[in-house]
């Protein structure tokens, strides 16, 4: 397999832009182990611009090189890339787009670069609210926002996100930064189901059970926990199981020992989740080879690669969750198109802004 990475960047950059992205090239060169160079791209290769990180998305290409020959040329960065997509217009060279986040997938369809799918083997994959309205995207794996606890928490005190602005948890609630796109999103699909009053009132009554000033990532609120720092914190459902099992970083394991997962609004509307998404360049003269690996990463064979590598969920209802990702417990998930969510992730900023979350 071929996987390099075209290490040309694009003069609009942000300085911060160029450093997130320097670092990233280098990280997907150590990581999958090829040169930063692109001169070695080949007819009918693939061209994928990706934030989802190179060691996630290794396996699937290499799975799928291993079937069907395609090669691939990876550009991976944490951020920048639509203004990077943007900024080549027509002359961008990428085919696909590989993102995490539903704020990323839809600013990315707001550049109107993104080519109608139109599959119908997406569409039957993937159920209607975890697709673009537009058609533009797909989603290709789910990730639930739950609320880890610590022992203190007893069964049954919190069965809703609603829960966390009770004034008992008044000093005991640790989260990351309002506006990281996780709690951005979570926030929208707040307003989307209670308005912007009521959510921002659920987000000042957060703010005021807060432990401590919003820091850290996901797992940092899970080491809050673990020192007890605090007793209750929100939690992409996939750190779990990366620190349950991390050998690198074995004390991540104790962190994951200290909490119970909860699994939220199960008696109404269902759990909030996130997703990891991929599209199609519309300017791709490669576009049915991009259909083809879209298509495929929807299928049976791929959503089980999602659970095997980030202990996400698959978005192909036919495909069961892993036997490790299942043992967390079974949920029902919102049925809220998560386009509507991305609708409203800036009215969610504004806030986020005024609540000092
Ligand atoms: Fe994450």
């Amino acid at each position: 397999m071929s996987l390099s990475i075209v290490p040309k960047m694009s003069d609009s950059f942000s300085r911060m832009g160029k450093i997130a992205l320097s670092a990233a090239l280098i990280s997907t060169s150590i990581a999958v182990g090829f040169g930063v160079e692109s001169n070695t791209a080949h007819a009918g290769d693939l061209n994928i611009y990706s934030y989802r990180s190179p060691i996630l998305l290794e396996p699937f290409l290499t799975k799928y090189t291993a079937k069907t020959g395609t090669r691939f040329n990876v550009v991976h960065a944490p951020q920048g890339l639509v203004t990077r997509l943007k900024s080549e217009g027509s002359a961008t060279k990428a085919d696909l787009v590989l993102t995490v986040d539903v704020s990323r997938v839809e600013e990315l369809a707001d550049t109107g670069l993104l080519d109608r799918l139109n599959s119908p083997v997406i569409n039957k994959n993937v159920p209607a609210h975890l697709r673009d309205v537009s058609d533009t995207w797909t989603a290709l794996s789910l990730r639930a926002r739950i609320v880890v606890a610590s022992d203190a928490v007893k069964d049954g005190e919190i069965n809703r996100i609603e829960d966390l602005v009770d004034p008992k948890w008044k000093g005991r609630i640790c989260t990351r930064k309002g506006s990281h796109v996780y709690n951005r999103a979570l926030l929208a699909s707040l307003i989307a189901h209670h308005g912007e009053e009521k959510a921002e009132t659920w987000a000042q009554s957060l703010v005021s059970n807060l432990a401590r000033k919003p820091q850290g990532n996901d797992r940092a609120q899970a080491k809050a926990i673990w020192a007890g720092e605090c007793d209750v914190a929100i939690m992409n459902s996939y750190y779990f199981g990366k620190m349950k099992f991390n050998n690198k970083q074995p004390e991540q394991q104790d962190w994951a020992k200290a909490l119970t997962l909860m699994f939220l609004n199960q008696d109404d509307r269902g759990q909030h989740v996130n997703i990891s998404a991929g599209g199609i360049v519309k300017t791709s003269d490669n576009k049915e080879e991009a259909m083809a690996f879209l298509e495929w990463l929807t299928s049976d064979e791929a959503q089980q690669i999602y659970a095997s590598v980030n202990y996400e969920y698959p978005v192909n209802p036919a495909v069961p969750a892993d036997n490790e990702v299942a043992s967390w417990g079974q949920f029902k998930v919102d049925q809220l198109p998560i386009s509507t969510i991305a609708k409203l992730s800036p009215a969610a900023q504004i806030i986020i802004d005024r609540t000092g979350w």
